[in-house]
């Protein structure tokens, strides 16, 4: 995978922008509140059509740009993949409800095609690390459900419907719950939703699991290499709705996560529709859905102890710098397609020696490399030497 050229207009503070990215890694420096960040950000939105950052697509698009009433942010990107070449094209674009509510949608061209997002979501692919995203370890559990789920709907053409169909499920379902529980009426009317829901959900939670797996795999692997060898990393998936059944009689060590991805979806449907309906009666009780992907946890271990809740800075860092690159092996392995890297502030915090080591991975792991800093310092002169360098200054690129 490799992103040719980059034009923004009316993204961020960047009014327009145009530039050939060259195929090596790529140094963009500046001072604070340039637009570095902004310049991955827009990358990875091209890959999966979300932003990690923004509430909402409506703060993409440039503050002056966005006091027109017809306001357009527009991302255009030519990328090669598996050797041919594409352009894909989004537009964020602002509009008003009759109520006088703003809101915003997306269009979406590929190769000059109108195309939904779901069906462009991870045609380009990238892979992000972002400071903020170390809540991704230390945060709440959405937080872990979202990096799943959006590294999960690149490479999973399916996965992003099924998600969000789910979703939508669970809000109707929610709604009949609340809406029997305080005016009364026919139960059965759950029938309906439960089977949707599972349905979807196995669809949601099989794909979970089966990357769950492969991803420890490798990121037991990376960091190995990253801590070199001083703390083994694992990945545990914690299901509100588990398909396997419970130990009998003792609570499971934490530090030996269970492999579910031999479960087929079909299994899981048939346990979870049931787990349902036994579940219903609690269900009605809070007016909510306590069973399904939506509830579910996912912990980082390092060494058996829940990084999350004990780890150090730099541990948690580390971790999560393992889980990108393991999530690009992933993505490599199950697509043949290496994504783009996009690194923010990588470096920051990690001692001499991480930083050279993760240098050098760096070179080895990726065909193409985007990375920011305030400092190039930081970087080892050979690096320094094999990358190109852009100096960003205020939304532009010099
Ligand atoms: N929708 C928008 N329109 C215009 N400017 C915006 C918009 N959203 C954010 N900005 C501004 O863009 C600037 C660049 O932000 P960005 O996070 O990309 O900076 P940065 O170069 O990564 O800085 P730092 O080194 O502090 O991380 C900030 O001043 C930010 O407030
Ligand atoms: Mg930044």
């Amino acid at each position: 995978m490799q992103l040719k050229r980059l034009s923004l207009t009316h993204f961020r503070n960047f009014a327009r922008l145009d530039v050939q990215v060259p195929a090596s890694a790529v140094l963009i420096v500046g001072r604070n509140a340039q637009g570095k960040t902004s310049l991955l950000e827009a990358i990875y939105f091209l890959a999966t059509l979300n932003s990690f950052h923004a509430d909402t697509d409506r703060q993409l698009i440039n503050f002056i740009e966005a006091r027109n009433p017809l306001a357009v942010a527009r991302l255009q990107a030519t990328y090669e993949r598996n050797g041919r070449e594409h352009q894909l094209e989004i537009r964020v674009i602002k509009e008003q409800t009759r109520n006088g509510v703003e809101r915003s949608r997306k269009e979406v061209l590929l190769d000059g095609a109108k195309k939904k997002a779901n069906e462009v979501i991870g045609h380009f692919q990238a892979v992000l690390f972002l400071p903020q995203m170390l809540q991704i370890v230390d945060g709440t559990p959405r937080h872990r459900r979202r990096y799943l789920d959006l590294a999960l709907a690149q490479v999973h053409t399916q996965y992003s419907e099924n998600l969000s169909e789910y979703e939508s499920v669970l809000t109707q379902r929610n709604a009949l719950l609340r809406q029997l529980s305080e005016n009364g009426g026919d139960h059965s009317q759950l029938d309906f939703w439960d089977q949707r829901l599972a349905a979807r959900g196995a669809q949601v939670l099989a794909a979970r699991f089966r990357a769950i797996q492969e991803l420890e795999q490798a990121a037991a692997r990376l960091h190995h290499g990253l801590t070199r060898g001083a703390e083994v990393l694992r990945l545990s998936y914690q299901p509100s709705y588990d398909p396997l059944p419970a130990p009998a009689g003792q609570r499971m060590l934490l530090d030996a996560p269970t492999d579910r991805s031999g479960i087929s979806a079909e299994k899981i449907e048939t346990g979870y529709l049931a787990a349902l309906q036994k579940a219903r009666r609690e269900d009605l009780a809070r007016g909510t859905t306590s069973l399904g992907p939506h509830r579910d946890e996912l912990r980082f271990l390092g060494n058996g102890i829940d990084l999350g809740s004990y780890g150090s800075r730099g541990q948690v860092r580390t971790a999560l710098l393992t889980l990108k690159l393991a999530e690009l092996e992933w993505m490599h392995a199950r697509s043949g397609q290496r994504p783009v890297l996009l690194l923010d502030e990588v470096l920051a915090e990690l001692d001499e020696s991480r930083r050279a080591d993760l240098l050098e991975r760096l070179k080895a792991n990726s065909d193409q490399v985007l990375l920011t800093t305030t400092d190039f310092n930081l970087f080892t002169p050979e690096f320094l030497e094999s990358a190109a360098r852009w100096e960003i200054d205020n939304g532009q690129l010099t």
